[in-house]
């Protein structure tokens, strides 16, 4: 039986947000009602994941409209606040379309705002359980071996969206069909959103599963120890190219020279007509210490600097099919 985790939830006067950067020691939830402490853990990732971003900045609107009235804000003061939450991180479109699709309702008042961000939250999850379907359906079309074997990369469940998750819906749709033998769930370097985040999600539902190190996935799979991969997205460009977690990129590669196929989980929303291709995708690059320290601790000599890209795209030629709530779409055919 699958259960529900809430990664946010409006309470009237702010959102009540699982802070993902505790877990799985410990379930803290974070109470915000004002603009700041949101976008600050955008920034830090105690919300995190594209649809999950999606409704926080739209809710992150109302938060905005509440603070103004309490602190007597210009409009300018307004603008300027929506404005750094639309921007607080640039790779998922999801976040930008949170904030933009309620903006319209502003002059109606906070509980019409309120009242689209609630229904930001019940499409996702209306979403995700039809890409739990169809993207079930099309593996089990096209991948004979059985029961499956599926590794996937980062975070896409429950917590990385508004319910129920998307590549990770597949998963636990393909686990309640009784064809699942096991998941390899990339660790996720630097921030380990699969070891921490999928995992517990994993084991919370006693879906079989193990942590690899992010530099066991292209052994595995060449080692033919994996029938399908099956990622999220945080923005797909209009030629079907793939921004999702750094790490992405080489899974598909792997499972285009082993012949497996690469499949990305994405709503609607993540679908951005106005980027053409990847590499007008803009990649987010996050604090060095984030790699150069383990645990607070530094253990990279002073002396090194590091690249830390988030993100990465996989060209829509490496990737076999893109499931969304509408169907799918096959680039590589
Ligand atoms: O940096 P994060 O943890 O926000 O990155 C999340 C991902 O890359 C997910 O795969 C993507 O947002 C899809 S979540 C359904």
């Amino acid at each position: 039986m699958a259960i529900e985790v809430r990664s946010l939830a409006w309470h009237g006067k702010g959102l009540h947000l699982i802070d993902q950067t505790a877990l799985p020691r410990e379930i803290v939830r974070l109470d915000v009602t004002d603009v700041d402490t949101l976008i600050d853990a955008i920034r830090r990732l105690a919300v995190r994941g594209a649809p999950a971003l999606g409704a926080s900045g739209a809710f992150g609107v109302a938060i905005a409209m509440l603070q103004a009235e309490r602190e007597g804000w210009s409009e300018d003061t307004l603008r300027d606040a929506v404005s750094r939450i639309r921007d607080a991180r640039p790779t998922a479109v999801n976040l930008a379309g949170g904030v933009d699709r309620v903006l319209p309702l502003v002059p109606k008042g906070v509980a019409a705002v309120v009242a689209e961000a609630e229904a930001v939250v019940r499409e996702d999850v209306a979403a995700n359980k039809a890409i739990g379907a169809n993207g079930a359906d099309w593996i089990l079309a096209h991948v004979e071996r059985r029961p499956l074997r599926v590794l996937t990369h980062c975070n896409t469940g429950s917590l990385a969206t508004a319910g129920w998750g998307t590549a990770l819906g597949i998963i636990r749709e393909l686990h309640e069909r009784g064809v699942l033998e096991v998941v390899y769930a990339d660790e996720t370097r630097p921030l380990l959103q699969g070891s921490r985040l999928t995992a517990w999600e994993l084991d919370q539902e006693g879906i079989p599963h193990f942590v690899q190190p992010d530099g066991a996935a292209a052994s595995t799979i060449l080692r033919g120890l994996v029938d399908v991969a099956v990622i999220g997205a945080d923005r797909i460009a209009a030629n079907g190219d793939t921004a999702n977690k750094i790490g992405s990129v080489g899974v598909a590669l792997a499972c285009a020279d082993a012949g497996i196929p690469f499949v990305v989980a994405a709503p609607q929303t993540t679908f951005d007509p106005a980027t053409p291709h990847g590499d007008a995708i803009e990649i987010e690059e996050r604090p060095e210490s984030e790699v150069l320290e383990w645990g607070g601790v530094r253990v990279a000599p002073e002396g090194s600097r590091a690249f830390n890209p988030a993100f990465d795209v996989t060209p829509a030629r490496l990737i076999n099919a893109i499931v969304s709530e509408r169907g799918v779409t096959e680039p590589r055919t």
